[in-house]
């Protein structure tokens, strides 16, 4: 049995995936935004809850501290929750929300919790095959790009960073994966961002429990998986690029760093 915090497992393929891994007899923790659709997935799941708004910063840093309280070591980590339309694009800090949301917030987590995450634990991130160079002023937010750029670029940069802290693990920490789980998967994102029913969402469940339980996948560290193709592939170019990379990483530090 594998302890398992997902985030944004109060709607989608964030929740789907709860339901599944709860059902495979894993023990979960739960994580929502709305105190409302979080008290009744907690009821179905007889999960323990965890609030908090990941467009900001300081929410992310009491969400890490409440999970602590809560358990010395988790195995696993699944960042799922993202934002693509929005009507407030702006975030508290003056960043795009999508790269606090889908970028800066699961990096601050996925940091702080690390060293509490389990040396044969993993950390899954969702990725997605919508993936472009990253602007680092609109990073920074001195440049407002529209909703599929800004989205776009949040979830390349997610991906350099999973890379990253995954080399940076090296052989005697939790491997770090990112994923895309499939595209148009009919979920509430794609309904209002897209205007389609989507695809079936077990698409994205089933590769999410796979990535995150199966043995074939211990030596997959750093690696990204494109379930369009249904294989481990290469990110967008820039995803390779290890100045960018740094230069990327740099970035996220800073604004961390300016907030605390
Ligand atoms: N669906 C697809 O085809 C597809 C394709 C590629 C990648 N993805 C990625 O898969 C992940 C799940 O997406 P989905 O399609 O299942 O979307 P969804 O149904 O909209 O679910 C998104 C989840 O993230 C939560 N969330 C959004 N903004 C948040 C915030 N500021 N703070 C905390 N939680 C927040 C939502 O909370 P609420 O329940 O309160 O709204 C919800 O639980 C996302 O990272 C998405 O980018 C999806």
């Amino acid at each position: 049995m594998k302890k398992i915090l997902i985030t944004g497992a109060t709607d989608g393929i964030g929740l789907e995936t709860a339901r599944k891994l709860k059902s495979l007899g894993h023990e979960l923790l739960i994580h929502g935004r709305n105190p409302e659709k979080l008290d009744r997935i907690g009821a179905e799941l007889s999960s323990p809850t965890f609030q908090a708004d990941l467009s900001e910063l300081s929410q992310v840093k009491k969400l890490a501290k409440e999970v602590l309280e809560h358990t010395k070591s988790l195995d696993i980590l699944i960042n799922n929750a993202g934002v693509y339309k929005t009507k407030n694009p702006k975030a508290k800090n003056g960043m795009d929300i999508r790269f606090v949301v889908n970028t800066l917030s699961p990096y601050f987590l996925t940091k702080t919790l690390l060293p509490n995450i389990s040396s044969d634990g993993r950390v899954i991130n969702l990725s997605s095959a919508a993936q472009s160079s990253v602007n680092f002023q609109a990073l920074k937010g001195n440049t407002q790009l529209d909703d599929f750029s800004a989205y776009a670029q949040s979830k390349l940069a997610l991906t350099m960073w999973s890379q990253h802290l995954a080399h940076q693990q090296n052989t005697n920490g939790p491997i770090v994966i990112s994923v895309n789980p499939g595209s148009l998967l009919g979920t509430k994102m794609v309904r209002e961002g897209f205007g389609t029913s989507g695809n079936d969402i077990n698409i994205g469940v089933n590769i999410l429990t796979e990535l995150a339980l199966d043995e074939k996948h211990l030596e997959s560290n750093g690696k990204y998986f494109d379930n369009d193709s249904g294989q481990f592939a290469n990110p967008q170019a820039d995803g390779l690029n290890l100045e960018k990379t740094k230069e990327l990483i740099s970035i996220l530090e800073e604004q961390i760093g300016s907030f605390s």
